[in-house]
């Protein structure tokens, strides 16, 4: 059959609040034009974040019961260090709150004036606690990956020649690689295996550790196993552990592929940093065999690792996001091809060509939708990127609108609702202006800044 259904069927559920056009107009107006500042309530479909927001399984419920919460040695620690294990084979497993805190410690371990960190892209966290630490964060991505309408199949590639002749220029300043699988800010493009295999040679030669950003893991292996060449018939958990065994190291997101709404961690092969970084985490998360989160969480986290490499959640999942992204795309709505694994990205700058991109047209486009249709995107292009640590802004690479889709939580009607409402915003797009920003923070602007429209 042609329709691929979503594998599982709905076990609980959470009301939607219907608002009117008008009411949305308040709303966002109060929020300072920043869609982080409206509450959930008056929002209808959420794409904001696929972060937290997914559907746990009745399992992962079940597990959260047998939650123990014992402050050291607990036994939820030991089914969630071997549900890691099994896909990541690393050493130590230390668990944080979420994946920013795995980013602290490692960066305030590894980090620090002088020091320069690159990867395929950072995310905005990573980069942010890169920066805090005092070093400076480097995006190596492929060309292809920083053009909205080239086609390659992995896109999130490194640059791998430009990686050599950096670590090359910047030796003895260079702590460790990282590399974003899935790359998320530039588009949620997969990294090949066959890079990630040629990233982990480049930097073993300069003797440089290569440390995944692995929240999207499991979406990643899938486009492996469905893009590269050889890869057709393997498990998806088999090419994890691939992917894992090429690096030194990873800091995790849990609020992505493993299905929970909080928790993350860092795994790791050396012994002396693993020791360092646990007594930072004792310092800020909790003790090693909690850190920072409930044995309940732990739990369900297990559980979510093993429901994430399931073949026909992947192939709904990968599916059902590019069966929105090619019905924009049909409609004649300028997204960033190919579709993303946990994402679809509108083009702002070809949608909006009109508002130069100072007057921040991923905003005004993220707002339109939210106007339109109660449609909650995220922006990433200048907004998020545009402002520098010495305090100047350009205008970013891209000008994208992030709609990402949260895991198990909305059905195909809902979908084809956000259809129709980013069709009437393309016939709105020629009255749509820009906006300047009223206040902003030093940093992690996105998140606080007010808006207002010109
Ligand atoms: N790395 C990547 C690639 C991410 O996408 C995120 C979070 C993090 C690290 C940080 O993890 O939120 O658990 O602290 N991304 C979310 C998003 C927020 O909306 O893309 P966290």
């Amino acid at each position: 059959y042609r329709t691929i259904i979503e594998p599982f069927r709905i076990h609980s559920v959470a009301p939607l609040r219907m608002t009117t056009e008008a009411q949305r107009r308040e709303a966002v107006k109060a929020a300072g034009y920043n869609l982080f500042g409206l509450h959930s309530d008056d929002v209808l479909i959420d794409l904001l974040t696929d972060s937290g927001t997914g559907a746990m399984s009745r399992d992962q419920w079940a597990a959260i019961q047998h939650g123990d919460e014992s402050y050291a040695g607990s036994p939820s620690f030991e089914i969630f260090r071997s549900a890691v294990q099994e896909l990541f084979p690393f050493a130590h497993v230390i668990p944080t709150h979420q994946g920013r805190a795995a980013e602290k410690i490692l960066f305030t371990a590894l980090g620090g004036t002088g020091r320069v960190i690159p990867s395929n892209t950072h995310f905005d966290t990573t980069r942010a606690n890169i920066e805090y630490s005092g070093a400076e964060a480097v995006d190596l991505v492929i060309a292809e990956g920083r053009d909205p309408v080239s086609r390659h199949p992995f896109k999130g590639n490194m640059d791998t020649a430009r990686l050599d002749a950096f670590l090359t220029q910047n030796a003895g300043r260079v702590p460790v690689v990282m590399l974003t699988l899935t790359n998320n800010s530039g588009g949620g493009q997969p990294v090949s295996l066959e890079n990630i295999r040629e990233t982990s040679a480049v930097c073993h030669r300069h003797g440089v550790p290569l440390f995944l950003d692995a929240c999207r893991f499991a979406e990643n292996a899938w486009f492996i196993r469905e893009r590269e060449p050889g890869q057709g018939e393997r498990e998806v958990s088999d090419i994890v552990r691939d992917m894992a065994r090429l690096a030194d190291g990873m800091t995790m997101s849990a609020k992505k592929d493993p299905m929970g709404n909080i928790g993350g961690w860092l795994a790791l092969n050396d012994d002396a940093l693993a020791e360092q970084c646990r007594a930072l985490l004792i310092l800020t998360e909790g003790f090693p065999t909690y850190g920072g989160l409930a044995g309940r969480d732990l739990e369900a986290l297990a559980q979510g690792l093993k429901e994430v490499v399931d073949h026909d959640y992947l192939r709904y999942r990968i599916r059902s996001t590019a069966y929105l992204g090619e019905a924009l795309a049909k409609a004649g709505i300028p997204v960033l091809q190919p579709i993303g694994g946990h994402a679809v990205y509108l083009d702002a700058k070809a949608f909006l060509p009109h508002i130069p991109p100072l007057q921040y047209p991923g905003q005004a486009l993220a707002v339109a939708l939210y106007e339109a249709g109660g449609v909650r995107g995220c922006e990433i292009g200048t907004v998020m990127f545009g402002r520098h640590p010495d305090g100047s802004e350009t205008p970013a690479t891209m000008e994208l609108v992030r709609l990402a889709i949260p895991r198990r939580t909305y059905t195909q009607s809902h979908i084809d609702y956000v259809i129709e409402v980013c069709g009437e915003v393309a016939r709105r797009a020629p009255t749509l202006s820009g906006y300047r920003i009223s206040h902003e923070p030093k940093q992690l602007r996105h998140f606080t800044a007010r808006f207002e429209p010109l």
